[in-house]
């Protein structure tokens, strides 16, 4: 079975109706998630299928965060907020990441915005135009292209080498600088991979970013989910808070992937001007979910190491389950939510492997290819899923794989 065919590729002739813009924002990336929006229809049909090709969190969101949104709707907290964000949450938010970051950061270089997605695409407006050459290490999360497309610009894709461990190398990132090079989008801990950035390589990135005056806007959703080492930010080294966009959101850390909160932290000039297109774009942020934040964000949640505990433990019980199959090598991650796990070995690429393991078995995973060139033959799966479905869908991968052996 292949993918079935999005209405991108219709639309594409008549695309003339429309802005350019079209055509940069719906490209692979937005088709990507084909294997599981046909996992969604047919669970909502009724058949038993375990998705494993989504980041969403299956736990709720801490309880006190919740209590304090229903008493702020009670108290009657529905109004329009400043554009930036509410003053108390950018200090909430000013706190935390300095906490996360290790450098002082002040609530005037914070502004909320619609989740970490939205605000890469504020920060994309804001720094980046027709011509320039963004740099991305591939694998890549989906929406990067066409975010950087969305502002014009050009991503430049750079390999991370899955005999690396998907490990980024700056020298691969310096031989990519052009004239006409801008910035630097990072993702660090990564998806797809679940890799880390050293500490030396972040100060490589630096280098690079003050050595050839670079802007770096570094995606860290994944930092409060490290289960080895340490998340090392390059934007706390010295040099770098004038140059860099962390982006960052309560979607993965706090399970709250549907409350839509995520913020940029950038030099106060441009918190600015992401400021004056939030009002054009967005007209300021709900009310009483900033309030709630505001409240809760950086104190102590038990919730949170909970969540955190069981996903190292998921992320163990996967590795060991799909370890010992033969035809498959699992890439143990060192953080984030997600494994990648080598299929080649089985003889089939990665989308037709994951096209026949939710025909045959109904569990849906992710095909590498779709994150970059350097994850062909590569499925991306999930643990953010019940550890008893979890396990259930490693047997049904390891029945297909021996299948599959079998002829
Ligand atoms: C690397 C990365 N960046 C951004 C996002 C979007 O996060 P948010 O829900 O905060 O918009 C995701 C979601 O999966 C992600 O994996």
């Amino acid at each position: 079975m292949s993918a079935p065919k999005s209405g991108t590729d219709l639309e594409a002739a008549e695309t003339g109706r429309y802005s350019p813009l079209v055509e940069r924002i719906g490209g692979k990336g937005a088709q990507a998630w084909a294997v599981h929006s046909e996992a969604m229809a047919r669970a909502a049909a009724g058949e038993d299928v375990i998705a494993l090709s989504v980041g969403d969190p299956d736990f709720d969101t801490p309880r006190p965060i919740v209590e304090a949104a229903v008493s702020e709707l009670r108290a009657g907290n529905t109004h329009y907020t400043a554009f930036a964000g509410t003053a108390a949450l950018r200090q909430a938010i000013a706190g935390y990441q300095s906490g996360l970051s290790g450098r002082d950061i002040g609530p005037d270089e914070v502004a909320v915005l619609l989740g970490a997605q939205n605000a890469l695409f504020a920060a994309a407006l804001c720094l980046f135009a027709g011509g320039d050459e963004v740099i991305v290490p591939e694998p890549a999360y989906v929406t990067y292209q066409a975010v950087l497309g969305a502002a014009g610009a050009t991503m430049v894709p750079v390999p991370l080498r899955a005999d690396a461990g998907f490990h980024i190398d700056p020298r691969d990132v310096a031989a990519a600088v052009t004239g006409r090079t801008r910035g630097i989008l990072l993702n660090f801990p990564h998806n797809p991979t679940g890799a880390l950035l050293s500490e030396d390589a972040a100060r490589g990135i630096a280098d690079l970013c003050r050595e050839h005056d670079l802007w770096l806007v570094s995606d860290e959703v994944y930092s409060n989910l490290v289960f080895e080492g340490r998340h090392a930010s390059p934007c706390a080294l010295p040099g770098m808070a004038e140059r860099s966009v962390i982006v960052n959101s309560v979607s993965k850390s706090h399970a709250m992937t549907g409350w839509r909160l995520g913020w940029t932290v950038a030099p106060a000039e441009l918190t600015r001007h992401i400021g004056n297109l939030s009002q054009c774009m967005l007209y300021g942020n709900p009310s009483f979910t900033q309030a709630a934040l505001a409240t809760w964000l950086g104190r102590d949640l038990p919730e949170l190491g909970a969540m955190k505990e069981t996903y190292r433990r998921r992320r163990d019980l996967v590795c060991r389950r799909l370890a010992g199959v033969p035809g498959l090598r699992v890439h143990k991650p060192e953080a984030g939510m997600f494994v990648m796990i080598d299929v080649r070995g089985t003889g089939l690429g990665a989308e037709d492997f994951a096209w026949r393991l939710l025909e045959k078995k109904g569990v849906s995973v992710l095909a590498g290819d779709a994150f970059g060139p350097s994850a062909a033959g590569h499925v991306r799966i999930t643990f953010a899923v019940a550890d008893a479905k979890l396990a259930e869908a490693c047997d049904r991968i390891a029945a297909f794989v021996e299948e599959i052996g079998r002829g």
